[in-house]
């Protein structure tokens, strides 16, 4: 058997029924249950057998009052982040949160005030936009650009978005969701000059961290020249990582203490947010134990990727898959065979697969679609076989 399918067979779980947004939450997106999902970035697997373990011993115990984090929890997180990333984290930097999605939002409140400059790069995690929308803050976009599918800065254009409409924050996708780019440290240190020139903060949403290919490894904001540190919040979590996010426990890195008395002051009057005990007890577990599981993961991902490149390339050589370095979703242009507006029901009534489609991520991405690989290898197969078949007819 291969290491793929050794992995599968040992970890690959029924999601269907267990009350998973993935699965079963699929009517408010897509208006029916029936599809295949390939949406949202969840995995069809369980995390690695010592974080259940750590569970269901903590389960035994059978209290689950107030808790506090422990010591060895810093540890194994600590450890994860000084031998992955080279970054030495320190206990008085760290601030905890129920995911990134909160943090960012409590970054938007805590750090700009209403009808000031937000800028993230397009196309993004679409939930960037809602941190900037909803609460009334001004949506600045530079847009990445695209040849041939693969994705890069335009530094200038970035710069002059930030003059022109006096940017205070950039919040950073790094890894990038959904173009799968694993931003270099030359990439990061043009773009962080730029805000610091222009006194923009930077949160850095690293959640896709562990999630990339051994040849592009994560580069840490944290890991760059410390001159950054004034401007800089990290926000990274396990959750992507060792597919936990419905435990609730994720991290605010601030080592700058400026930034952390000005996090704190607006915390102090709105977060209040305490720890979760399961998520705590997870997090350390699979930080301390998941490392070959993670390995394994990734090798999944790889493979699934290379199941949708070769696939398409045979029977549908005009999609232009962009290649991917991180994250575990693969951005898709149809644009070749498709119209824009033809690719909701061309993926849901002809495919009957529910994906994240184009212009959630920004606009003019209507023809995109994002796909998740972070699942069985015979999900990933039907879905691109049956793409290529359904194009193949019109
Ligand atoms: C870039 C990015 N940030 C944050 C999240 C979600 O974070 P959380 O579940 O911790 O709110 C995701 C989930 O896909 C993501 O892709």
């Amino acid at each position: 058997m291969s290491k793929i399918d050794e992995f599968v067979e040992k970890y690959g779980v029924e999601r269907k029924d267990t009350d998973s947004v993935k699965w079963d939450g699929m009517t408010e997106n897509f208006g029916t249950n029936e599809l295949l999902p390939m949406w949202v970035a969840d995995m069809e697997f369980k995390g690695p057998e010592a974080m259940q373990q750590a569970m269901i011993k903590r389960v035994e115990h059978g209290a689950f009052g107030y808790s506090i984090v422990p010591d060895s929890y810093y540890e194994a997180f600590f450890n994860w982040q000084a031998e992955r990333y080279q970054v030495n984290l320190e206990r008085e930097w760290i601030r905890f949160s129920p995911g990134v999605v909160s943090s960012f939002f409590w970054m938007v409140n805590a750090f700009t005030a209403e009808q000031e400059g937000v800028i993230v790069l397009a196309p993004v995690y679409y939930p960037f936009y809602h941190s900037i929308n909803d609460t009334n803050r001004l949506l600045v976009t530079s847009g990445l650009i695209n040849e041939k599918g693969y994705f890069s800065i335009d530094y200038a254009d970035f710069e002059a978005k930030i003059v022109e409409n006096n940017v205070k924050l950039f919040i950073h996708c790094s890894p990038h969701n959904p173009v799968g780019r694993v931003w270099t440290a030359e990439e990061q240190n043009r773009l962080f000059d730029i805000c610091l020139k222009h006194d923009v903060m930077i949160v850095s949403d690293e959640i896709h961290q562990d999630l990339t290919r051994q040849d592009h490894p994560h580069v840490a904001a944290l890991a760059l020249d410390e001159k950054y540190r004034s401007h800089l919040i990290v926000l990274n979590a396990p959750s992507k990582t060792f597919n936990l996010a419905s435990l609730l426990n994720s991290h605010i890195v601030i080592a700058d203490s400026e930034l952390r008395k000005r996090y704190d002051a607006y915390a102090n009057t709105t977060v209040k947010s305490v720890n979760s005990l399961f998520g705590m007890v997870a997090t350390e577990a699979a930080y301390r134990e998941g490392s070959q599981w993670l390995e394994g993961i990734n090798d999944v991902i790889e493979h699934n990727f290379n199941s949708l490149k070769e696939i398409f390339a045979e029977k549908a050589p005009e999609i232009v898959l962009t290649e991917k370095e991180g994250t575990y979703l693969a951005w898709v242009d149809l644009r070749a065979y498709l119209k824009p507006d033809e690719v909701i029901d061309f993926m849901q009534v002809n495919c009957g697969i529910a994906v994240d489609y184009g212009e959630w991520f920004g606009e003019g991405y209507e023809g995109f679609i994002r796909i998740n690989l972070g699942t069985l290898p015979k999900n990933v197969r039907f879905a691109a076989t049956k793409i290529v078949e359904e194009l193949a007819k019109r």
